[in-house]
Order: structure tokens, then sequence, then C-alpha cells
């Protein structure tokens, strides 16, 4: 192996990465986005029911197999697996890690470029002209192809801060796990958890603010977002549960392969089953605390369930939190301090994308760092581009998220516990898992991750296909 040795500088440092790659778009819009879709009860009890058989069990297993690969100088789930299983079809089992982080990659950053040119067209005044129709703001600025001219970079169009992120990406991606990453997210993370508590705040003080409409009032904007509802018709629907499901894996950014290469580089008695739990901790924090409090309270207070209703995730940021900032006073403030922190949880989840990339071209290819980045580099460039010119259609990375961000994660998901249960088998695997570990991981964890998170998976899974084949 010719990658130089690369390794967390302090304990804090992986676990804020971990949460880094953690907190995302995805606590902020498509938490929210899902759990109003759904009807926050019913949805709510899927989703910590996977959180339980899923986000906690496949987060220790990867935690688990990425040191154990680490220290036989493996970083990506090709060569982890190999390491493991000691079978020549164990790598290919690991190129899936390889290929969804990379292609989520492609889209992901343009949501992130999104936000970072919301943020400054909100501070330049650009969104806080009340009543404005800023679903066509959106079509502008995203607007790849609509006149004719694929690619434009004004501060109106997304274009110049796609490159931006770029740069801003393979810049820190370059720098390595320490200098780059750790340091990255030491600062991001706080900031993050600052700002999104000053928005908390400003949501939650809006009370009434139009007195013609009493009912749009914050309690019943939590109420519309949180009320159990019709729990049990809710839990009836195979599509709740998968997208429950996705959710916990998408927002913990577990079954990508990410994890699994992040722990590979901690030393070698490094606690994971401590540092791994207060990761998850820290992301249902930032997902059900915050998020779940800022984004679909605040367009309700405004606009009420009309406005929320239909949306999709994409549709809620970007068309209607503009509408409800630009009612508020000192919106454009509000407005771009809200696009800031999303592109700040954004930037922290897409460095953590590119990692197992890099580790796979090292690895796979041999070649160095500066060869990997310059490559991967290209590649996710070229999908971007893609992205950038057919996204006039919000429907098409909505599905393009749901096929890859869900449907495939599952396959790799259970790849990951059956390897991990049987594979290693629980004992050995729980042995693994206890060196350097300041807590235990209790018993009952064994037979989930032997038998009950597979199952689940694939019944999860096979309820879906009934319904959509
Ligand atoms: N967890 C991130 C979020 O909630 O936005 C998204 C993410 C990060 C997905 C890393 C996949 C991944 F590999």
């Amino acid at each position: 192996m010719s990658a130089p040795k690369e390794a967390w500088s302090s304990r804090l440092g992986v676990i804020l990465a971990v949460a880094g790659s953690a907190v995302g778009l995805g606590n902020f819009l498509r938490f929210p986005g899902l759990a109003a879709q759904y009807g926050g009860g019913a949805f709510m009890v899927a989703y910590f029911i996977s959180l339980l058989l899923i986000g906690i069990p496949i987060c220790w297993t990867e935690w688990t197999l990425g040191r154990f690969g680490g220290r036989k100088g493996y970083h990506s789930t090709s060569g982890i697996f190999n390491a493991l299983l000691k079978h020549p079809a164990a790598k290919y089992l690991g190129v899936i890690g390889f290929v969804v982080p990379v292609i989520i990659y492609m889209y992901y950053v343009y949501i992130e470029a999104w936000a970072l040119g919301y943020a400054l067209n909100a501070l330049m005044g650009n969104l806080s002209i009340d009543g404005k129709d800023y679903t066509t703001f959106f079509a502008n600025f995203t607007g790849a192809g609509s006149d004719g001219v694929a690619f434009k970079f004004g501060l109106r169009d997304v274009g110049i801060f796609v490159v931006i992120v770029y740069v801003v990406n393979f810049f820190f991606i370059y720098r390595g796990i320490s200098k780059g990453i750790e340091m990255v997210c030491k600062v991001a993370m706080p900031a993050l958890i600052f700002i999104a508590i000053v928005i908390l705040v400003r949501v939650l003080t809006l009370g009434t603010p139009d007195p013609a409409k009493p009912d749009q009032n914050v309690l019943n904007g939590l109420a519309y977002m949180w009320n159990p509802g019709d729990v049990a018709a809710g839990l009836k629907n195979p599509q709740l549960w998968l997208a429950a499901a996705g959710q916990i894996f998408f927002s913990l950014s577990v079954g990508f392969g990410v994890i699994i290469t992040y722990a590979s580089y901690l030393r070698k008695q490094d606690d994971v089953v401590l540092s791994g739990l207060t990761a998850t901790a820290a992301n249902e924090f930032c997902e059900v605390g915050l998020g779940g409090l800022i984004t679909v309270p605040a367009a309700f207070v405004f606009l009420g369930a009309a406005g929320i209703v239909g949306q999709g995730t994409f549709g809620l940021g970007f068309n209607v939190l503009p509408q409800v900032f630009a009612s508020m006073p000192a919106g454009h403030l509000f407005a771009s301090i809200f696009f800031v922190l999303l592109f700040i949880a954004a930037v922290t989840s897409s460095l953590s994308m590119l990692q197992p990339g890099i580790a796979f071209l090292e690895e796979g290819l041999g070649i160095e760092r500066k060869a990997s980045v310059a490559l991967l580099g290209l590649m996710t460039a070229v999908g971007t581009m893609f992205v950038w010119y057919f996204s006039k259609d919000l429907k098409a990375l909505d599905t393009m998220d749901f096929w890859v961000g869900t449907v495939m994660l599952f396959v790799q998901a259970t790849i990951l516990v059956i390897i991990f249960g049987w594979g290693l088998g629980i004992k050995r695997g729980f042995e693994i898992a206890h060196e350097g570990a300041e807590m235990r991981i209790p018993n009952i964890f064994g037979i989930i991750i032997k038998y009950i998170t597979p199952t689940y998976l694939v019944t999860i899974f096979v309820m879906f296909l009934l319904q959509n084949v």
C-alpha cells in the first residue's frame, strides 16, 4: 500500500467528524419534510424502532469493522471486507461502499451549492420581498437549460456556487483526515449547533404574526408537525416504514461505508462503543430537537398547512422557507444564517462522502492521495454536471435520492450486518468492539444484530417491492 499512515488526532475529533457526517441537510430538510408528509406520530414510531434496530446496531458494526480493517492497513470497504472474509468475492461486495457515497455526493453537493447561494442572496436582499414568488426565483437560480444556456454564473445562478463548493470540499479532502476533515468538523460542529439554537429561539418566539389568522401560531405549528394523529392507520403503510428506515440510514450516515472508512483511521485502542453512541446522540439531538422544531413549524406559522403540503424536501427548503423568512422582521438576516447553517451542515457531510472514494482509489489502484483526489474530483464533477443539467425537475432529484439513498442502501446495510453477525460472528465481533471500549454493548444487541436487524431490513424491503412492482 502506498497510502501514508493517517489517523484522527483526538477522540473528540473523530466523534465530531462522524457527527459532522451525520448532521446535514437530512436533519434540517429531509427529516422535517418526511415527518410532516407521513404525519408526525406514526412516522416517529417507525423512526425510533428503526433507530434501535438499524441505526445503533449498524453504527456499532461499522465502527468495529472499520477499526478492525484499519489495524490491518485497510480503509476501503472492499479492503476491509476482504481482510475479514478472506474470500476473493469479498472485494466486490465492498464496491457498493464506494459507489453509493460517490453518487450521493454528486447531487448532495449541488444542494449544498443552493444553500451557499441562498445564504448570499438572502444577505444581499434578493430573498426578502414579502409575497414574491420564490418558486420562480428558485427555477431561475437552478435554471440549467431553461433559456438554452446550460450553465450560468451570476449571483442569482447556482453555477458559481457549485464551483466554490467543489473547491472547498476538495481542498479539505486533499489536506487529509486530521488536517482537513477533523479540523473543519471541530470548528463547524459547535458553530452549527449555536446557529441552529439561535434560529430555534427565533421560531419558537414567533407567536401569532398575523392576528387575522389566529390559528397560524407557533403552538399549532408544532402540533402540525408532532400531533400523533391516527398512528395505527399510519403504521399500516409500508411506504412509511421504508421512509423511516431510509431516514435513519441517511441521517446517521450508516450503511454507506462512510463510518467504516472513518473508523479505519482510529488508533488501535480507541473506544468505538461509546464514541459511536455519542455521535448518534448528537445527530438525534440535531434532527429531532433542532431540525424537527424549526423548518415545518416556521412554515406553518406564515403559510398554514396549505403552504407545506406536497412540497417535498427540497421545495420546503428552497421555495417555502424564503417566503417564510421574507415575512419576518429582519428576515434577510435570519434567512442568511439559516442557509449558512445548511451549508455548514452539508460540507461536513459531503466531505465524508468523498473519503471512502479516496480510500478505494488509493487501495484499489495503488495511487497516491493527490492522484486519487484529482481522479475523484473529475468523476464527481462530471456527475454533478449531469445533475445540474437535469435538475429542473425536482422530482427527478427526489427519485434519485430515493433509489440511491434508500434502496441501494438496504442492500449494503444487509451485507454489513450479515458480515458482522454471521461472517465474523457476534462473539468475536463483540470482543473486537470491546477492545479499548469505555462501555459494553448490551448483550441484547447480539441477538438484534444477528437475527432481528437482517430480518427487519429484508421485511421492509420485500414489503416495499410488493407494493411497487
Ligand atoms: N447524514 C447526512 C445528512 O443527514 O444530511 C447525509 C449523508 C452523509 C448521507 C454521508 C450519506 C453519507 F454517506
